[in-house]
């Protein structure tokens, strides 16, 4: 058996939008409103009223730890007004989860804004920093006592990305110039969310979630193979190199501009790996919008997930490896999971990617603990609520919303009961 270290802390992830329900102030709200054709969160699970019962069932299911995060639009709903209910609600959710023992990962900032933000340009507008470090402030001294892992940002690079360059999430710009602006504030916005934790918490551990796929060239011969591999080498750097420098330099990577940040450099306590899977880009003369690649060209026999997003479960290798390289930091796994509706293949994509961790750990990388993403169904973003990531299953239809573990919701907790998997797991 991979045994696992006994300090070794097991539980999985979720984020307030996606699940909570009603985040009525945000930003995404609006947008899944306005925008024709996409699905919107409405009430979600409602996490936000059942939240009790939804921590009575992390607790059947064994888990030691959860990650969620706050709502910046519920706390703040219109600028300079904080609200009390939420602040209330959220230390209810706090409480709830001490009092089961439960250990908490707090999320300060999954990608969702105050609808306010958003009409003041957003991650653009420089006052925009300003106005995050005081909603940090004020949440960090709310509930300081808390949490034992904080998440300043998550994935600021797909909010960046997505967001400014390729147009698919709000606030759907196509600009590289925007790109570059966010993604410099995004960083001036982490630097300071990092130092005002520690200056309430000297003690706390403070960490990013970052995004972290697998990118390999297809391998084609002859020059194309040279193409893929360079286009390879560019995606790295911009989905992470360019932040993981910025981080270990604290200046920012010519990619995003030029300048010394304050306070960014050696600004985490660990690192945070969200990892899902590998791509491997193809050259083909049929792609000329993306740049003549097939970015979902899928390898025979490789299996995929529901999104068609290739499993590869060695690619969580490589990633620890790299991290590990870069920052010499204990490492967590923020959030690795899978959009498997028939829940055929969450099972072995566990195992297969704890199999990973395992070796990497019996080479003495400090990795420290695995947030399967996610505990329950949830709101998926542009893609509603079609991608089922739970170890918890909801049907959206029952208007009593039962949650139902899925098989490998058993499976996992039976591997956090053995610290970990058998091999007849695997
Ligand atoms: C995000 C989650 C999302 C998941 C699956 C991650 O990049 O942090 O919010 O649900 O991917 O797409």
């Amino acid at each position: 058996m991979n045994k696992f270290p006994e300090n070794f802390l097991w539980g999985s992830a979720v984020s307030g939008h996606q699940i909570e329900g009603n985040n009525e102030h945000s930003d995404w709200w609006h947008w899944e409103l306005a925008t024709e054709g996409q699905q919107t969160s409405g009430k979600a699970v409602d996490h936000w009223n059942r939240f009790e019962e939804d921590h009575d069932l992390l607790v059947e299911m064994g888990h030691e730890a959860f990650r969620f995060g706050l709502e910046w639009a519920r706390i703040e709903p219109r600028r300079g007004e904080f609200d009390s209910a939420a602040i209330d609600q959220y230390r209810r959710m706090l409480q709830s989860l001490r009092d089961r023992g439960i250990k908490v990962c707090l999320t300060l900032h999954h990608w969702v804004l105050p609808q306010w933000v958003s009409e003041q340009n957003d991650w653009r507008n420089p006052d925009t920093v300003e106005q995050f470090l005081r909603y940090v402030d004020f949440a960090v001294q709310e509930f300081a006592e808390f949490p034992d892992l904080w998440i300043t940002l998550n994935e600021p690079m797909v909010a960046s990305l997505a967001g400014n360059l390729s147009g698919d999430f709000p606030p759907q710009r196509r600009s590289i110039f925007a790109c570059r602006q966010v993604s410099r504030n995004m960083l001036r916005a982490h630097a300071g969310a990092y130092r005002i934790i520690h200056q309430h918490c000297p003690e706390a551990r403070v960490g990013l979630a970052m995004a972290y796929p697998h990118l390999e060239g297809w391998g084609t011969p002859g020059p194309e193979g040279w193409y893929e591999r360079l286009a390879v080498w560019f995606g790295k750097k911009v989905v992470y190199e360019a932040w993981d420098r910025s981080l270990e330099t604290g200046r920012f990577h010519p990619l995003f501009g030029w300048g010394v940040v304050d306070g960014l450099r050696d600004s985490i306590d660990f690192c945070g790996i969200n990892y899902y899977f590998r791509m491997t880009p193809r050259f083909s003369l049929r792609h000329p919008r993306s740049g003549f690649l097939d970015p979902a060209a899928l390898p025979e026999g490789v299996e995929t997930n529901d999104f068609q997003w290739q499993i590869w479960p060695e690619g969580i290798r490589h990633i620890i490896d790299e991290v590990w390289n870069r920052f010499r930091k204990p490492i967590f796994i923020t959030e690795n999971g899978i959009a498997d509706r028939d829940d055929s293949k969450r099972g072995a994509y566990i195992v297969n990617h704890l199999h990973q961790l395992h070796q990497a750990i019996q080479e003495g990388i400090p990795v420290e603990g695995y947030f399967h993403w996610s505990f329950i169904d949830n709101f998926e973003w542009k893609e509603g609520f079609e991608m089922k990531f739970g170890l918890v299953e909801v049907d959206l239809e029952d208007p009593d919303l039962a949650r139902r573990p899925r098989p490998s919701a058993g499976l996992y907790s039976r591997i956090i009961r053995n610290r970990g998997p058998l091999e007849t797991d695997a």
